[in-house]
């Protein structure tokens, strides 16, 4: 069992480096321990089952300890300890990937007897879009521009779901409007692109805050995990969906994840500023129609960098003037640039949105042919744009 009082130090890097570690002491040990134990002895038949029935009904464990390994595990509620702190929440509440995080949050909201209605904020990644449109989960959606989220929302709508930075074109959605045109109804927000170092959604009245942790959170290119982070109400709310269907993180994933963590902060500003530079770099080469990236012109029409976003981030999409053919040859062959899907590693990536990420979003909000997506790593600054103009050439 984790300590319950945790005075947060003032400082994201700080925090960073000692959030879910407060029982570490305690214990005698330095690094967190990880618990790879699918089943717990259990003290007696009481305490076991007090235990059981705690966290059946969304609560921690008792006396009786984890139980079983779909319900708790102490590695795993760590790294929820951290990520809570790191969001500003109650508490975070750690999944198998994050399609499983944002699967449980519909369930979730859609089971509180509100309705089966969702409001989805269009662009979003790929996967959420498409989730969402094929009605698997047993809600009926409209999907709606930042700007008509009021004249979309019902009586029955339970969930207003929204991404920003956006996948893959960088959209800046203001989460305090889309907050209050969503009224009584909770957002929940993305915040994968942004992580909580440049953005934290719950301050600005987000629900719930959502993280594909196999992104920066993991930042190596070795992990599939996700996680939202929540009210405690929510998070009462969110754990018998994850026990019951069964999309608990391991508890290795949630290791290397909160081994990650406190590098998080200079990670991501050490990508940043490489992205930043190749943003300003690719905005006057000619073989590039548009950038999307929030410090470049026509980025950030809102303000909201600075405001919402505390830096543009290390994602950059751009429009190639040769559309298709062009982004062929960007994508193919290059030396330092991995063509791959996914995003966040310390090593960059280069994909077409259009033909992988996005391939299942219906054509009216699939990116265009000539984007191309680039996930900025920690290579050196100059290697990185020798690739891209060489594919650009
Ligand atoms: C913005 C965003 N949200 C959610 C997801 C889904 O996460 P996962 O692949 O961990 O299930 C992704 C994956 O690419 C993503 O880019």
């Amino acid at each position: 069992m984790l300590p319950d009082t945790v005075v947060a130090p003032a400082s994201l890097d700080t925090r960073a480096v000692h959030a879910g570690r407060q029982d570490l002491t305690e214990l005698g040990v330095h690094a967190p321990p990880l618990d790879l134990s699918s089943t717990n002895p259990l003290p007696d038949i009481d305490a076991g089952g007090e235990s059981y029935e705690s966290m059946a009904t969304g609560g921690h464990p008792t006396e009786g300890g984890a139980v079983y390994a779909r319900l708790w595990n102490p590695t795993v509620a760590r790294l929820e300890r951290a990520l809570a702190e790191l969001e500003g929440t109650d508490e975070a509440v750690a999944f198998a990937s994050g399609m499983a995080a944002f699967s449980a949050a519909v369930t979730a909201a859609a089971n509180r007897g509100v309705g089966r209605h969702v409001v989805a904020v269009r662009p979003l990644y790929g996967g959420t879009d498409h989730l969402l449109a094929s009605g698997m989960l047993g809600v009926e959606t409209t999907f709606c521009a930042p700007d008509s989220v009021a004249d979309c929302v019902r009586p029955d709508t339970c969930l207003v779901v929204m991404e920003t930075p956006a996948n893959p074109t960088l959209e800046l959605v203001d989460i305090a409007a889309v907050v209050s045109a969503a009224g009584e109804r909770p957002v929940l927000v993305d915040n994968t692109f942004a992580t909580p170092v440049l953005q934290n959604p719950a301050a600005h009245g987000a629900a719930i805050v959502l993280h594909s942790a196999t992104k920066y959170l993991g930042g190596h290119g070795d992990v599939v995990g996700g996680a939202l982070a929540v009210s405690a109400e929510w998070a009462t709310a969110i754990r018998p969906v994850r026990a019951i269907t069964g999309g608990i993180l391991h508890p290795l994933a949630a290791y290397l994840l909160h081994r990650g963590l406190p590098t998080l902060p200079l990670r991501i500003r050490a990508q940043q500023a490489t992205a930043a530079q190749l943003a300003a770099r690719l905005v006057e080469h000619p073989a590039v129609t548009r950038v999307y990236y929030p410090s470049v012109e026509s980025g950030d029409p809102q303000g909201l960098l600075g405001r919402q976003l505390r830096g543009p981030g290390a994602m950059l999409s751009i429009e190639l003037a040769g559309g298709y053919a062009a982004a062929q040859r960007v994508t193919s062959n290059r030396r330092w640039f991995t063509h791959a899907v996914s995003l966040g590693g310390v090593d960059s990536l280069i994909q077409h949105p259009a033909s992988l990420t996005h391939r299942p979003v219906a054509p009216e909000a699939r990116p265009g042919a000539g984007i191309v997506r680039l996930s900025i790593g920690l290579e050196g600054i100059d290697d990185l744009w020798s690739d891209l103009e060489d594919g650009l050439r």
